[in-house]
């Protein structure tokens, strides 16, 4: 057998987590020269500064305070948009228009219509300051009907190409500037160090150098790029780089915890993807829910301002997580100058945002924020939305890409998709040569997973967590078993369905899709611990191999688990993570052709694989690292 250890393994180099010093002195122990200094692709103009100097010195106290709120959807008319002044809206993950999860991308695109009307009315005499709505397309435009699902992230870190993130990034910008939208809440640059945590398939690695090799490129194919003049063209859209700073560091893989880390560490581990990102020009930031040592991000001056900002040298504007101000001490959802005077620009405030609004007001009147600090958040601001040709004053209806519904779920973004699911797939067992199904092979496709593209999508899939959805609601999307069937027909095969296992016929092969249900934020956390079983799988196991099928397992999951017999009991063993909506690419490796496998696999363990079931936090580069299988650990077929 031979295995494929990915050559960038810098992470082997760096302090272990657990040797952090967590003391009162170190977090005391700060310095700014500590932290990269980072130039910008997106070089400061003296034309666009002096615009806004101009802009905000027409500005009213309610059109500068508003610019700083971000609403949802579903808590404002556009008529409020006008009235208020509002900088901002966003749809949640499983917020559409209307409510309606079917929304036709039409709707969509006449609902940013609507805002952006409202946003630059001009009839009560003032300014009229276009809307920027932000939307979470993190793996694809996933809150929109019949859109094509990448792989979650952890699947593209095992991919570990940077040229196909950009291409995906690309992509999905596309199709969001379809349905009028122009802000996506990516790229997640999280580094999971405990897979306990309930995001960690929004995070490429655990490595923090595949996270600054992807950094850049997710942005550049997002937002174009700012070297060749495809930068903020119409087919593209503003990015964010999330969760600032160490949201995958927590202790436990707590959501929103605390990480405890010395400032080197939390450079080294956390720091890297900001370094790409910021440098390739990403236009937005949004602070972590997260605390360093204790104390809230969203609340954290030193790192909003002395290093993001100071340092670091970011000039776009900080958006806060939902309600994320409102955790801080003495904040609530409708009043925080906390987070504003630490460096905060806009907050996400989604339904609470006139007590909001009615607050801020009050506090820069009273000087408890001061103006300066007001009139910086708006200059970030409209600095951000005139890089983004918001000033054009093109109504989302008249973008070259606005309602071509045909892009969305198009041939050319599925073919994207599933080169992303081929290259994603991890083969961590492989005895006998279980694997490639052979030519003519009577295959049995069974569990849970086998025909389900809610499961294959996993969560910030047309809904949140993921869950109260069907494959009827992902119009276009193909199974791992519809992908298997037509592969497995054209080699000759004999394909057959039975999610419970049941067979008349002994196969010569079975193929057992299972794995984690969707989840997301908070509710995926995992306190107990990694260890997954499954009796209806192991059951089915042995029965499998009391007939003489070779069982292959297809395991679905947002992270490594310790799977323990499940992987005794299979002859093969293929960590398909969540693949997303283009399940034949699935099938594309696992069935030979023509006889040799068309495809090999070419993923590796972006993740270390662990090999008890309380071996956590597990990352390389750890004193005592002794994982089932380590980072950049993926078998190929060829090498048998
Ligand atoms: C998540 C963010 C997301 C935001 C908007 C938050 O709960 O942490 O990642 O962008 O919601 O949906
Ligand atoms: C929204 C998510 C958001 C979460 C936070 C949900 O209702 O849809 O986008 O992250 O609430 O509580």
């Amino acid at each position: 057998m031979q295995t494929k250890v990915f050559a960038v393994m810098a992470a082997l180099a760096i302090t272990p987590t657990h040797a952090a010093d967590t003391s009162d002195a170190a977090a005391t122990d700060r310095d700014p020269n500590r932290w990269p200094q980072i130039e910008s692709a997106v070089k400061p103009d003296e034309k666009i500064e002096a615009a806004i100097t101009k802009i905000i010195g027409r500005m009213t106290l309610d059109e500068k305070v508003g610019q700083l709120a971000q609403a949802e959807i579903q808590s404002i008319s556009p008529q409020d948009v006008k009235k208020y002044h509002i900088g901002s809206i966003l749809n949640g993950g499983g917020s559409y228009p209307g409510l309606k999860k079917d929304a036709r991308p039409i709707e969509w695109l006449a609902l940013a219509e609507e805002y952006y009307k409202a946003s630059v009315d001009k009839e009560d005499g003032r300014i009229g300051i276009p809307i920027i709505w932000g939307t979470d397309a993190v793996h694809g435009h996933n809150n929109v009907l019949g859109a094509t699902l990448y792989p979650h992230n952890i699947g593209l870190g095992a991919a570990h190409d940077p040229d196909l993130i950009e291409k995906i990034g690309a992509a999905t910008a596309r199709v969001i500037r379809v349905t009028g939208i122009n802000w996506t809440f990516a790229p997640t640059l999280a580094v999971a160090r405990d897979d306990r945590w309930g995001r960690t398939y929004e995070s490429y690695s655990e490595d923090p150098a595949l996270i600054k090799l992807y950094g850049d490129r997710m942005v550049r194919g997002l937002q174009g790029d700012p070297r060749t003049g495809s930068f903020m063209q119409a087919d593209r859209v503003v990015a964010t780089a999330k969760h600032f700073l160490a949201d995958g560091g927590t202790t436990n893989g707590k959501d929103q915890g605390d990480t405890q880390l010395s400032e080197e560490d939390l450079i080294a581990l956390h720091a890297a993807g900001y370094e790409s990102a910021l440098a390739e020009g990403a236009q937005t930031v949004m602070a972590s829910f997260s605390s360093w040592n204790g104390e809230k991000m969203h609340g954290h001056k030193y790192m909003l301002t002395d290093i993001l900002k100071g340092r670091m040298g970011f000039d776009g504007f900080v958006v806060g997580d939902w309600n994320g101000h409102a955790q801080l001490p003495g904040c609530t959802e409708e009043s925080c100058a906390a987070a504003i005077n630490a460096g905060m620009d806009m907050i996400m405030v989604p339904t609470n945002w006139k007590g909001f609004i009615f607050n801020t007001k009050k506090q820069v009147k009273s000087g408890k924020i001061s103006m300066e600090r007001l009139e910086d958040a708006v200059r970030r601001i409209l600095r951000v939305k005139i890089r983004a040709g918001l000033f054009g004053r093109v109504k989302p209806s008249e973008t070259p890409l606005a309602g071509r519904d045909a892009l969305i779920g198009h041939e050319i973004h599925r073919t994207i998709a599933q080169e992303a699911v081929r290259k994603s797939l991890v083969l961590l067992k492989n005895e006998g040569g279980a694997l490639p199904v052979k030519k003519g092979a009577k295959v049995l496709v069974a569990g849970p997973g086998a025909d389900n593209i809610p499961m294959q999508a996993g969560g910030w899939s047309l809904t949140w967590q993921g869950r109260d959805t069907k494959n009827d609601d992902f119009p276009g999307a193909t199974s791992i078993w519809s992908g298997l069937k037509a592969a497995v027909e054209a080699a000759g095969g004999t394909p057959v369905l039975s999610a419970s296992g049941s067979y008349s016929e002994t196969p010569d092969v079975a193929i057992l899709v299972y794995g984690e249900t969707p989840y997301a934020e908070f509710e995926g956390d995992l306190p107990d611990g990694v260890i997954y079983e499954d009796k209806a799988m192991l059951g089915l196991m042995a029965k499998l191999k009391a007939d003489g099928v070779t069982v292959v397992s297809v395991f679905l999951s947002g992270r490594p688990r310790h799977v323990g017999p499940l992987m005794d009991h299979s002859d093969a063993f293929v960590a398909a993570w969540f693949p997303g909506t283009e399940g034949q690419g699935v099938a594309d490796v696992l069935v030979a052709g023509s006889g040799d496998a068309q495809y090999d696999f070419t993923g590796t363990l972006s993740f270390s694989w662990p090999k008890t079931s309380d071996a956590h936090p597990i990352n390389a580069g750890d004193t005592d690292y002794d994982p089932l299988f380590p980072l950049g650990y993926g078998l190929t077929m060829a090498g048998q």
